[in-house]
């Protein structure tokens, strides 16, 4: 198709018409040229069609389809091959339903436990939320569907998302929030990528030229379309201009009338307009072009791969010897989540599934379970009649197998969080069976870290997040050792909610929300200050053991431009096969000059090893494993200096580590001025050169003496004059110093 010369075709309005929705779900055609409409449904976790009635909160029915499990669940695999298989089986069921674009996945940073879309989110790391979103994206657009990746940018809290302004500064958006997106956009291609509705430093998302277009196509070469999330549109033109190509539901013709206006008036360049309808066609027609009018949506095989999906998703958080569980024990399955699991989140991901299956049906041929529901789902305050029949339960069990988490109005799109605890009722039921059984295990279903006050009173926690519509059945397989857990946190839990670094500032003050904490998100935060966590970032336990060891790189030492080969043998030391999740981190060195994390992850692989197996795995490290965001290069920046490679089973249990020395390619400019202080003169090799004949021998009234009790040493007089602008020559001097010295040496040094 010759998009251009089709485009040269339309009139101004049908070119402004194609710039937003049909009706809430569908592009416009042009039928006049022949271009049909398309639809695009809500993702990410499985297929949201709404056939009839539509609407953006998940609120009217649609379509049964799988429900997989959602993003929270899906980091915790730490496999993006996984959720490439699980991407792929969406787009099947997208083509066999002719789905064009299917929205997500959403790869928001998780800034506070808070947030109450934390469920679909990945990961608090933008490395590994990135790896996530590119493997969703790759697996969804094998099938010649698109996907669009969401919501860009700085959109990490529910609470006034539609007014709200993100403000954080230039490193902290490179390094943490976009960078969250950036490996996807440019490791995937996403067809489209969906623009958040809040402010980002007080300019709209939708009308932010930086981010839209600056940054995402100019500089990481994006070539899709830009969609608005759902009703994200403030001004239409602006927002044109600033690179947002589709609006996002219709807006009834009003805004397309605008942008016509606007053409004629001369405020809106034609070229614009037909550049964004180029963009928009060329997405209708990749997924016309490619379609697969044959497939079938297999509900079977989706089912089962939804069910071994969960199974590699679960982490299993605690686990003093209780799991797994013998088959054909007498297990007590206490809580209504047993029968009925909270198996995904609220809102516009909220999908009609085809079958839900929970652990009581899951695993009743597996042991003798009896049942107690121990509290109503919604509830928050105890019922003692439940509670009374659980504990009878429990005593006359060999195991209490808990299932517990959040009910539904406890986390939703469209509001946070106010606090981090269970319901209650169910810390009350945790408590009072522990206390009675002979083992209790815990089941966890939520969709962001939750306290846990009984954690030392537990055998066991294991945590299945939303897992999707067969998490039942996932769950079962993994308490009585079918599947040995494999995932490993995508966040810290931490002991409590005011632990969190974004505490103090979440979710602002009305509609102004400062991200003070800075890089310093999850582990970054909790590393640097040494805090105790309730689980670490990373972490999860296996049914078996693992054993680390030859950590090897290529080299001890490098330039910037050069890439590092790390490798590291990993031994299953256990007596069950299992996966483990390996995580590569570095360890940056300290300095002066900036203040940053004590470690971030770099690298990650999942291995599948047999009882006794060796492999080993490779990870290439290039100049972004090292780098920072230099804000005088506006650009990544490696410092020289040795870094530590650290293999690791999770962000607190590193296990082997080595060193390399790299050295930087890159300069950054500095201009020297009378308020430098002279220890930065001294810190920079020609600066030192050229000031060193006036500052030799400069002192301070009477000069150090090391010998003299009381008197200042060498050491304290060069600390302070250290801490001494340029300026202050003149001052202290006595008229040896004049300005006109100082100027003429600093042009030197600058020249
Ligand atoms: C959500 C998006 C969603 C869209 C369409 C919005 O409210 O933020 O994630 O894709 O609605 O349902």
């Amino acid at each position: 198709m010759d998009i251009k010369n089709l485009v040269s075709q339309m009139t101004l309005e049908e070119k402004a018409g194609l710039c937003s929705g049909k009706d809430f779900w569908h592009t416009k055609a042009v039928e006049r040229l022949g271009v049909p409409s398309v639809m695009l449904s809500d993702g990410p976790h499985g297929l949201r069609k709404q056939a009839e009635a539509a609407d953006h909160l998940g609120l009217n029915e649609s379509v049964k389809a799988i429900c997989f499990p959602a993003g929270c669940a899906m980091a915790s695999s730490y496999d993006p091959d996984l959720i490439y298989e699980v991407g792929q089986t969406i787009g099947q069921e997208c083509q066999a339903e002719d789905i064009s674009v299917v929205l997500g996945p959403a790869a928001c940073i998780k800034r506070s436990p808070l947030c109450g879309r934390n469920f679909e989110y990945f990961s608090e790391d933008p490395y590994l939320s990135t790896k996530m979103a590119a493997g969703h994206i790759k697996g969804v657009q094998s099938q010649n569907v698109g996907t669009s990746l969401k919501h860009y940018l700085l959109n990490n809290q529910e609470y006034r998302r539609m007014s709200s302004s993100s403000n954080a500064d230039e490193r902290t958006i490179r390094e943490i929030y976009l960078a969250s997106f950036e490996g996807a956009v440019k490791e995937s291609k996403p067809w489209t990528v969906m623009c958040s509705y809040n402010k980002i430093n007080g300019t709209y998302a939708c009308e932010n030229k930086k981010y839209l277009t600056d940054v995402l196509r100019n500089e990481w070469d994006f070539d899709g379309y830009v969609v608005s999330d759902w009703g994200a549109v403030n001004d239409r033109v602006a927002s044109l201009i600033a690179g947002l190509e589709l609006e996002m539901p219709a807006s009834g013709g009003l805004n397309d009338a605008k942008i016509v206006e606007a053409v004629k008036s001369g405020a809106l360049d034609e070229a614009v307009l037909d550049q964004a309808a180029e963009r928009i066609l060329t997405i209708v027609y990749r997924y016309l072009d490619n379609r697969k009018a044959d497939a079938v949506f297999d509900y079977e095989a989706d089912d089962a791969l939804a069910r071994k999906t969960a199974g590699e998703c679960a982490v299993l958080l605690k686990n003093d010897g209780a799991l797994p569980l013998a088959k054909g024990i007498n297990a007590a399955f206490i809580g209504s989540f047993a029968k009925t699991p909270r198996y995904q989140g609220g809102g516009s991901s909220h999908i009609n599934s085809y079958r839900v299956t929970g652990a009581l049906e899951a695993a009743k041929d597996m042991a003798h379970i009896t049942y107690a529901k121990g509290y109503d789902t919604e509830a928050d305050v105890s019922d003692n009649t439940l509670i009374d029949e659980a504990v009878e339960a429990a005593k006359a069990a060999d195991v209490a197998v808990i299932f517990a988490g959040l009910p539904d109005s406890f986390e939703s799109e469209g509001y946070d969080r106010t606090h981090m605890r269970m319901p209650n009722c169910q810390n009350a039921l945790i408590s009072a069976v522990a206390a009675v059984a002979k083992k209790t295990v815990v089941v966890l279903h939520n969709g962001s870290p939750v306290e846990m006050p009984w954690v030392n009173e537990v055998d066991a926690v294991l945590e299945m997040y939303l897992g999707g519509e067969a998490v039942g059945g996932a769950a079962a397989d993994i308490l009585f050792g079918d599947v040995n857990p494999s995932g490993k946190l995508a966040e810290t839990f931490p002991l409590r909610l005011e632990d969190n670094p974004s505490y103090l500032y979440y979710t602002g003050e009305k509609d102004v929300v400062e991200y003070r904490e800075g890089v310093f998100v999850g582990y970054r935060y909790y590393d640097k200050k040494k805090m105790d966590v309730l689980f670490p970032f990373g972490h999860g336990l296996s049914y078996t053991t693992f054993e680390y060891s030859n950590l090897t790189l290529s080299t001890d030492s490098m330039k910037d431009t050069d890439t590092l080969t790390v490798s590291v043998d990993v031994t299953n030391t256990g007596s069950v096969a299992g996966k483990e999740a390996v995580q590569i981190y570095v360890q940056a060195p300290e300095n002066e000059i900036l203040i940053r994390s004590v470690k971030e992850l770099r690298a990650f692989g999942k291995v599948s090893l047999e009882p006794g197996e060796t492999k080993t795995l490779t990870f290439t490290l290039d100049k972004r494993a090292f780098a920072y965001w230099n804000t005088t290069l506006h650009d990544w920046h490696v410092l020289s200096g040795t870094y530590t490679i650290l293999a690791a089973a999770s962000s607190r249990d590193i296990r082997c580590q080595a060193d390399v020395n790299v050295t930087s390619t890159v300069t950054v400019p500095q201009v020297f001025h009378l308020n430098n202080t002279i220890g930065d003169i001294l810190a920079d090799e020609k600066a030192a050169k050229v000031f060193e004949p006036i500052l030799k021998g400069f002192s301070l009234g009477a000069p150090a003496d090391d010998t003299k009790e009381g008197a200042v040493t060498e050491e304290m007089m060069d600390a302070m004059i250290a801490n001494m602008p340029l300026r202050s020559l003149l001052s202290f001097s006595n008229g040896a110093i004049t300005d006109t010295m100082l100027l003429e040496l600093l042009e030197k040094v600058n020249a």
